[in-house]
């Protein structure tokens, strides 16, 4: 059975007794502050175990995208050394939400493993958390397991948790015994040893609590089922190879990686072949940074980003290594999309741009690997002979601040050479730099602001937001807190600080547009909202200045949303969908959105586009866009199921994640989107729509810069004013400006021309005057002069004119211009036997600063201090053998 077979068959399974087959959802979780990446196949589904959210299924099952790397679960430092660990991976799961518990999981799961999979049943063991007799008595039931195939474990091994917080419980792992050649020796078992005898193939979790911020465990509304089967795992040991890393799917993209390299794979046991190690990594490594950049993340040195550049960075490495091409991960990520594209299809839309991102990267770590990798060496060199064997933390951080090298390169080129990284140590350096950092920077506290708020919703908090269709609303404060996110009674005249409210007409920044202001007034005060945010679709949380009198917790009040503000900002958010349509009727279909913020000021859109835009296209864009204005196109929004929007051609937005009901906005006949933002009614009431600028902002994307309605008519008046201005000045009629203009430049180069030609004229009727200063010196002429020509070329003309009327001499003329002095020297045809221009004025041009060279009858040169011609004059006469 192929990877692809494995994956559908389970999924057919699971439909076929009652649940819903639901697409995975993307690595980055929605509305999560708490997790970093998807890392299992419940991320999704976490608001429907704690009951905050309820759909129209209670059964579900997925193949899931996750990664392991940071957070509580992760595996980078392990992957390529070992058979099984991977960055990304897919998981295969089944869930209950309040439906059915242990009994009907675990006959589930039997029947799957033993009916579909055939796996053998006196291979299979299972291990239960410790004192749960309830599974452990299933288990003897339904597989007709003896007691001592049903192994007991702690807290460690069979307690799951999603993270620090969320739905967690006991679980229930299901094992099979690979043969004893596998084995440690006899002492070998389950939960005795970690070798790879015995496999863990599947995790049951019974998710029964929800683990809060303060450390305490809450029951769930109802039990539920969170099921996870790695599926590279259970495709190895059903097509009987003993590494993840030898099923089909990887095997291909070795076998791409090994023909870059010009090496072979061995399938040696782990972490005894370098090349094997290499191969995994980067196989593992290209799969993940394919994935990601088709979610949506991009290299950067924070978060999620920084974590994809680390990924690119170590494959690189490896790659290197192993001699790989100069640059190559571009093109094993590429094997990836055309081998899961298929069943991925957000990997071929990203396919193109996902190449040029992960090239420049490669290109741009090129320049500092070699480098860094050499001042590693050196400081081995120096720990041996000082008999250490601990690389210093602020030599990590060195590396890490100027070579660009993660932590994990480091430690994977040390720890083959004996040494170990101190790794307090850079963090310490890392932490110092960021406080310097912070200092610098004066932040808002937001981050620790977001754990606040979801601490909120954990509490149970919750706002419903009602500004679709009113600005203003009655309702009570359910939430207060300081300016630094402590929770208060009140906030008094002149303070600062949040404030959540039942619901709210407020529409709290997401999805690029920004968060309302206005008012909100009780019988005791006024405050100013100065900004709203959404943490979660749950929660919207006001930004206030306490104006007058106070705001109490509790209190009931009228909030007010600045219909002003909000109607330019929905003037700029409407635009921003006719605009992404117009870039895809007038660029392409790849012209996606990969970025977009909203004011009420402006719209700034970001698009993935490889080449510039030229002004024509341009053009284009802007009229498309106000055709659809003129013609005053209604809007509608509705709610739809995911899979009905997408196949009725709304475009979403990958990255984002969506449930499985979303808010469509349709512009009629033009655009259609996923999106939860605020718009017009009409489209007329755009107004009018204006570009202000186009440029690229980073590889393959560019950006748009637009202003709409008031905003666009101000900025149309400021130029007409401009031009009014410059019409005044040119006194001139509108309609005639660009004429006059050209017409100036015209004469302007006439008179430049016109001029240039006066100068030299006059230099030349120089030439008569001078020769009056014509001096004998050791029996020749010579004429040293300062002439008033403008420039060089004036210069060369009069010299000429002296050579014509100087049958036997040597002259040395200069001209001065912008500071500068130029210097000809001539001399005669019949003097060199004695004198030659090139050897007088080097010696003479010196004395002016400058150098030069020539023919022996005449030389030039140029030199920036003209305090030094007369004795560059008098050098002459030294020269000469006065
Ligand atoms: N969520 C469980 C796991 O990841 C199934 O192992």
């Amino acid at each position: 059975m192929t990877t692809q077979e494995i994956r559908r068959r389970f999924l057919e399974f699971f439909q076929q007794n009652g649940h819903e087959a639901v697409r995975s959802s993307s690595l980055i979780p929605k509305d999560d502050p708490s997790l970093l990446f998807t890392n299992a196949g419940m991320v999704q589904f976490k608001t429907l175990f704690q009951g905050l959210e309820k759909r129209n299924y209670t059964r579900a099952t997925t193949s899931q995208k996750c990664l392991r790397v940071g957070g509580k679960h992760n595996d980078l430092e392990n992957v390529g050394r070992t058979a099984r660990h991977h960055t990304f991976f897919e998981m295969l799961g089944n869930f209950s939400f309040g439906d059915y518990f242990k009994r009907e999981a675990i006959t589930l799961a039997w029947r799957f493993i033993t009916e579909e999979l055939k796996l053998p049943k006196e291979k299979l063991y299972v291990t239960v958390f410790r004192d749960d007799d309830e599974a452990a008595a299933l288990w003897q039931e339904i597989a007709q397991f003896p007691a001592e195939r049903v192994i007991r474990m702690g807290e460690k091994d069979n307690f799951w948790s999603m993270g620090d917080t969320g739905p967690c419980g006991p679980c229930s792992e299901i094992y099979i015994d690979q043969g004893e050649q596998l084995g440690c020796g006899p002492q070998c078992g389950i939960g005795i040893c970690d070798c790879d005898r015995f496999l863990e193939i599947w995790n049951l979790v019974f998710m029964q609590f929800n683990q809060l911020p303060n450390g305490t465990r809450e029951a769930l509304p109802r039990p539920s089922i969170d099921t996870g089967m790695g599926l590279e795992r259970i495709t190895a040991v059903c097509q009987g190879v003993y590494s993840n890393f030898d099923i089909d799917l990887f095997k291909d993209i070795i076998g791409h990686a090994c023909a870059l390299a010009g090496v072979t794979y061995s399938r040696s046991a782990p972490d005894t072949n370098d090349v094997d190690t290499a191969l995994r990594v980067i196989a593992d490594h290209s799969r993940s940074v394919a994935f990601m950049v088709a979610d949506g993340i991009m290299p950067s040195n924070e978060g999620r980003g920084y974590v994809l550049r680390r990924l690119i960075r170590r494959a690189y490495r490896f790659g290197r290594l192993i001699g790989m091409p100069k640059t190559f991960l571009h093109s094993t990520a590429d094997k990836v999309v055309e081998l899961m594209g298929p069943t991925y299809p957000e990997l071929l839309h990203s396919h193109e741009f996902m190449q040029r991102v992960v090239l420049e990267e490669e290109e741009r770590f090129a320049g500092t690997l070699d480098n860094g990798l050499a001042l590693l060496e050196e400081a081995m060199a120096d720990l041996t002979a000082k008999g250490s064997a601990t690389i210093p933390g602020e030599l990590a951080f060195r590396l890490y601040d100027t070579f660009g090298f993660p932590l994990d390169i480091v430690n994977d080129v040390c720890e083959k050479r004996g040494f170990t990284v101190d790794e307090a140590g850079f963090t310490q350096h890392m932490k110092e730099q960021k406080t310097r950092a912070k200092a610098a920077w004066k932040g808002s506290g937001e981050a620790d602001l977001t754990s606040r708020f979801t601490a909120l919703l954990e509490e149970g908090l919750r706002c419903a937001f009602v500004g679709y269709d009113a600005l203003t609303t009655n309702s009570r404060v359910v939430a207060l807190l300081s300016q630094e996110g402590d929770a208060v009674e009140a906030l008094a005249e002149g303070q600062s600080g949040w404030l959540v409210a039942g619901q709210t007409p407020f529409y709290g920044a997401s999805g690029g547009q920004a968060g309302d202001v206005g008012t909100i007034t009780s019988s005791l005060g006024t405050a100013k909202v100065t900004d709203t945010m959404r943490p979660s679709p749950d929660l919207v949380v006001q930004h206030v200045t306490i104006t007058h009198g106070q705001m109490l917790l509790d209190a009931e009040v009228a909030l007010a949303v600045d219909a002003a503000a909000r109607v330019a900002c929905e003037r700029n958010h409407t635009c921003t969908h006719l605009l992404h349509a117009a870039l895809q009727n007038v660029l392409g279909s790849h012209a996606r959105q990969a970025g977009s913020l909203v004011t009420p000021e402006r719209l700034r859109f970001d698009f993935n586009h490889i080449s510039g835009v030229t002004d024509e296209e341009i053009a284009q864009v802007e009229a498309q866009v106000n055709a659809a204005i003129l013609a005053d196109l209604p809007l509608c929004a509705v709610q739809q199921s995911y899979d009905d929007a997408v196949a009725a051609g709304a475009t979403a937005l990958f990255g984002e994640k969506y449930g499985d009901t979303v808010r469509v906005v349709t512009v009629e006949g033009t655009s259609t989107e996923l999106c939860g933002g605020t718009h017009l009614r009409r489209t007329g009431q755009a107004g009018l729509f204006v570009i202000l600028s186009e440029a690229g902002v980073a590889a393959g994307v560019r950006r748009i810069e637009a202003a709409t309605g008031e905003n666009a008519l101000r900025y149309l008046n400021g130029l007409r004013q401009e031009l009014h201005d410059t019409q005044k000045a040119l006194k001139c009629r509108p309609g005639e400006t660009a004429k006059r203009v050209e017409a100036l430049q015209a004469d302007m180069r006439d008179l430049r021309k016109q001029a240039e030609k006066a100068a030299a004229q006059a230099a030349s009727g120089q030439g008569k005057n001078l020769m009056d200063s014509v001096e004998q010196v050791n029996g020749v002429a010579l004429l040293c002069a300062q002439t008033q020509a403008p420039n060089v070329k004036a210069l060369r003309d009069l010299a000429d004119d002296v050579r014509s009327k100087m049958s036997s001499g040597v002259f040395c003329l200069t001209a001065e211009e912008d500071g500068k002095v130029h210097v000809l020297v001539g001399v005669s045809k019949d003097l060199h036997a004695r004198f030659t221009a090139p050897a007088l004025i080097k010696d003479a041009a010196a004395l002016v600063g400058g150098s030069g060279g020539g023919r022996p009858d005449m030389a030039q040169a140029g030199g920036n201090n003209p305090a030094g011609i007369d004795a560059m004059f008098a050098k002459m006469k030294e020269l000469l053998g006065a």
